[in-house]
């Protein structure tokens, strides 16, 4: 059983929010994986993103909105599942925007987030999490808001703040799969390159460049595994 049904699978959403939802990818998980729901809304500041998502996955109980996490334009109490994936490390403001989705949380609703972090055990899981904090930094040097990937003490500290109950920790580590996976190491091998080329805007460009070198040296040599995930449920 996929790691997200059997998280989830026993829950009920009723109406349920995904904040950060990107193109809905996780709006998608929600959709597959919860026992019922009665609607899902998915907010992202990134209008292109939001219609990419209308058109993907858009239906009658599934909507998407253009919002600012940090103001969330919904009544307090109006939600009775609240979740966020993949996206607390592009946030500017993280303790912001967790305050605002337990705001428009229900008394006994559902908080839950997803997220990637460092603490990675072995070598090809560390390959992920040095690519994806070298892609931050192209990123960030870019001007695009991608910090790096947090600690996983700093997201159970994230969550701690915010005084939930019933408060469960999944780990989603990826210990089976082959880490000198062809496929896999061609379509990193793929993103390694593209980052290389947008990194060309950078003042930076030749220690990007030589930093990409050496991770591309690093996956042939150790390959990779995904990055390990935190999946928190708590309730309010
Ligand atoms: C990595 S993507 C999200 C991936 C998505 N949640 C998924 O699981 O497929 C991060 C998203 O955060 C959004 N974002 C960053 N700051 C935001 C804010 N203040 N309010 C809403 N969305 C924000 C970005 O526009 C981007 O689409």
């Amino acid at each position: 059983m996929d790691v997200f049904e059997s998280v989830l699978g026993d829950l009920a959403g009723g109406r349920v929010l995904n904040v950060a939802t990107k193109e809905g990818g996780f709006v998608q998980i929600l959709m597959e994986s919860l026992k019922d729901y009665t609607e899902i809304v998915g907010i992202d500041i990134n209008d292109r993103a939001i219609e990419r998502a209308r058109d993907i996955l858009g239906q009658e109980d599934v909507r998407f909105l253009v919002m600012n996490a940090e103001q969330l334009d919904f009544e307090d109490k109006s939600f009775d599942t609240v979740s966020i994936s993949a996206s607390l490390h592009h946030l500017s403001d993280i303790q912001r925007v967790l305050e605002e989705m337990k705001r428009i949380l229900k008394p006994g609703g559902h908080f839950i987030a997803a997220e990637m972090h460092q603490d990675g055990q072995t070598e090809a899981e560390l390959t992920s999490v040095y690519l994806h904090q070298w892609v931050a930094e192209v990123d960030s040097a870019l001007g695009r808001l991608h910090n790096s990937t947090l600690a996983r003490q700093e997201l159970t500290d994230y969550i701690a703040s915010l005084g939930l109950s019933n408060v469960e920790f999944h780990d989603y580590i990826d210990r089976d799969s082959d880490p000198m996976e062809k496929a896999r190491i061609e379509q990193l091998k793929g993103l390694i390159e593209r980052v290389i080329q947008r990194a060309e805007g950078a003042s930076n460009y030749s220690e990007f460049k030589e930093r990409g070198e050496e991770l591309r040296k690093r996956l042939l040599e150790v390959g990779t595994q995904r990055e390990p995930i935190l999946i928190v449920i708590g309730e309010k």
